[in-house]
């Protein structure tokens, strides 16, 4: 993923500060991880390999590391954050064509962030409300029965608040520069 302006600061910064208030052995790696993803909201390729620098091991033992434990992310967080049950009773019922719908309109695999940053698709399991299978948490927010025509719909929300939040960015900065 591409990193944004002013974001390889941001990490290599982050990272110093982390490497820089812990140990720097080896099996402190996964706490290091989480601290950096903490900030972050995720870890970005640049940040595995300034940390394996400082830890002192290669490059490719973090990154094992992180792909192995899935409370590790490797993709920033999208604006909007869609997640599709796939747990048992939702894959019953279609959670599986759910999650396709998805990629097909964010362009998108699950696991991945688009590359303007608005969308993030991922599968989970269970979240507890089998009973309004097939289920999808849209920027936490429970929706139930999502058939392929509701994913139009949330995805026409979504396009709308994007919309929404260009319209005010725009509006705010010409007041800025009216001032
Ligand atoms: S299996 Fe999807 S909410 Fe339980």
């Amino acid at each position: 993923m591409q990193l944004i302006e002013g974001e390889k600061e941001k990490i290599l910064a982050c990272v110093e500060e982390i490497l820089g208030s812990n140990s720097k052995k080896q099996e402190d790696l996964i706490p290091i991880l989480q601290k950096v993803q903490a900030k972050l909201g995720y870890l970005p390729g640049l940040a595995m390999e300034k940390i394996a620098r400082g830890v002192g091991v290669p490059a490719a033992d973090v990154y094992a590391l992180a792909t192995f434990y899935n409370q590790f992310r490797l993709n920033p967080p999208g604006k909007h954050q869609v997640k599709v049950c796939l747990g048992t009773a939702c894959y019953m019922v279609g959670g599986d064509i759910t999650l396709e719908s998805f990629e097909r309109r964010m362009e998108i695999k699950e696991g991945e962030t688009s590359p303007d940053r608005l969308y993030s698709l991922e599968r989970v399991a269970c979240v507890g409300c089998c009973t309004m299978a097939p289920v999808v948490v849209v920027d936490d927010e429970v929706e139930g029965k999502v058939t392929p025509t509701r994913v139009d719909g949330i995805m026409l929300a979504l396009q709308e608040d994007n919309s929404k939040g260009r319209r005010e960015e725009k509006s705010g900065q010409e007041a800025g520069e009216v001032k």
